[in-house]
């Protein structure tokens, strides 16, 4: 007999999350945008260790949109900096714990020291197998597939390819997910209806999960909610439900491109 946990990680490899409402939790308070973002990381924390209980075997978090570098300059720094302490104060729990950390998005635009401690952290935790850790920074899904593209027409350009080798696979293996199973389960938070340019490729046949819950006060008990609906819908990949039920034990994840 499989445990619940057991059925759940076998449909949930992946989860992704928008995490959203730092900025209305503060206000609704009376407290700078600021207290709301430390709040928002300890809810990383939370649910960093929620996806361990249950077995989830990836984690990508949208951290820092290409679009959050548009906001006023001193919190900006205060984001870089709740990140530089979450790796630091996290670094010996996450080894411990086998979790793999690793970083989407065009990292070059940020800073030198912020650029350090992310491939320090990378580098420390490699080894990790039981839970990747994905930070989505200075992230644009239509960026991410743009620099994909680009390195493709080089290759294509310097004689390495041709156009008829390009397919979805190739296309995928030279995104910054490169390797990772797409995600499964994308949650939103503050009721926000939205995907804001992320995962854009990755996310087609996710399962969409909003919840009306601030970013701050997310945890176990709104991951428990999720994963509820989630297991309640059928995922039929753009199947037929009775070619479903024959490949019933099979993970479904499409293969279509
Ligand atoms: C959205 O809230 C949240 C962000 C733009 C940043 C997310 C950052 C954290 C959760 C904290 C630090 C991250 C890590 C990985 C430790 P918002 O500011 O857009 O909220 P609002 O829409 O209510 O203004």
């Amino acid at each position: 007999m499989m445990t619940p946990e057991q059925t759940l990680s076998a449909q949930l490899r992946h989860l992704a999350i928008i995490m959203d409402g730092n900025g209305r939790w503060a206000q609704q308070r009376g407290l700078p945008r600021l207290a709301g973002h430390q709040q928002g990381a300890e809810a990383v924390i939370r649910t960093v260790d929620e996806c361990l209980r249950l077995g989830v075997r990836y984690l990508t978090l949208f951290a820092f949109s290409s679009e959050n570098w548009g906001r006023p300059e001193h919190e900006v720094a205060t984001l870089m900096e709740l990140l530089l302490k979450f790796l630091s104060s996290q670094r010996t729990k996450m080894l411990e714990n086998g979790v793999q950390l690793r970083v989407i998005g065009d990292r070059e635009r940020l800073s030198d020291a912020v650029q350090k401690a992310l491939y320090e952290g990378e580098k420390q935790t490699e080894t990790g197998d039981r839970l990747t850790l994905t930070l989505a920074l200075s992230y644009g899904g239509r960026n991410e597939i743009v620099r994909a593209v680009r390195t493709l027409a080089t290759k294509v350009a310097d004689g390495f390819l041709t156009p008829e080798q390009i397919d979805g696979a190739l296309l995928e293996a030279n995104l910054d997910t490169h390797g990772m199973p797409s995600p499964d389960l994308l949650i939103r938070t503050s009721g926000e209806m939205r995907i804001s340019n992320f995962l854009l490729w990755q996310l087609a046949y996710a399962e969409l999960y909003f919840t009306d819950t601030l970013w701050p006060d997310f945890g176990r008990d709104e991951i428990q909610r999720a994963t509820d609906v989630f297991q309640m819908r059928q995922r039929r990949f753009g199947l037929t439900e009775e070619q479903l039920t024959t490949k019933k034990n099979a993970h479904p994840e499409e293969k279509s491109h």
